[in-house]
């Protein structure tokens, strides 16, 4: 397992919409999972998709125990929504590849959702509160989709400052002779 770097806004490559992983779960992705957790306890966050560390695959991992409460880490290959509620809730969300921005987005309150597990197994089931938030989000990078996408323009445009500007300060060019 090893932490690999997380793409920040405005890489390009957040825009790439994933490709579906054709045929069964591999000892290949199941090491790509192990990554992308790895990089997600560390950073530290609940959810990450394969592409914000550069893999264009529809591949997720996340894990939404609490501080104190022991690791539940899940792994969704090619999730699916089948079914979204007409209510919808709003949750203040944040993104690994937005550091630092916090806002409010509105999504379905409920959903039903299918994938394949780190097995390679089928699984078909409701998510709501912030499993449906986090698993809405992270489907979305599979799109190209970033949770500021759902912003003003203005406010996305803010945030995309924000974040370039705090990495230049983090690692500034280096200078040249
Ligand atoms: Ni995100």
């Amino acid at each position: 397992m090893a932490v690999r770097p997380i793409l920040t806004v405005p890489d390009p490559i957040l825009k790439q919409v994933s490709k579906p992983v054709e045929g069964p779960v591999t000892d290949a992705h199941r090491a790509l999972m192990d990554d992308m957790l790895e990089t997600m306890y560390a950073a530290p966050g609940i959810g990450l998709a394969a592409i914000q560390i550069g893999e264009p695959l529809r591949v997720i991992v996340m894990d939404l125990a609490r501080e104190g409460e022991p690791p539940a880490p899940r792994h969704f290959v090619n999730p699916e929504i089948l079914w979204a509620s007409e209510e919808t809730q709003p949750y203040e969300e944040g993104c690994l590849s937005v550091p630092e921005i916090y806002d409010e987005v509105e999504r379905p309150a409920r959903i039903k959702l299918r994938y394949r597990n780190y097995n390679g197994e089928e699984i078909e089931e409701e998510a709501e509160g912030l499993y449906a938030v986090c698993i809405q989000h992270e489907m979305d990078h599979l799109e190209g989709v970033l949770f500021i996408d759902h912003l003003s323009r203005l406010k996305r445009e803010s945030a995309v400052r924000k974040v370039k500007k705090a990495a230049r300060d983090r690692d500034p060019a280096p200078a040249r002779a």
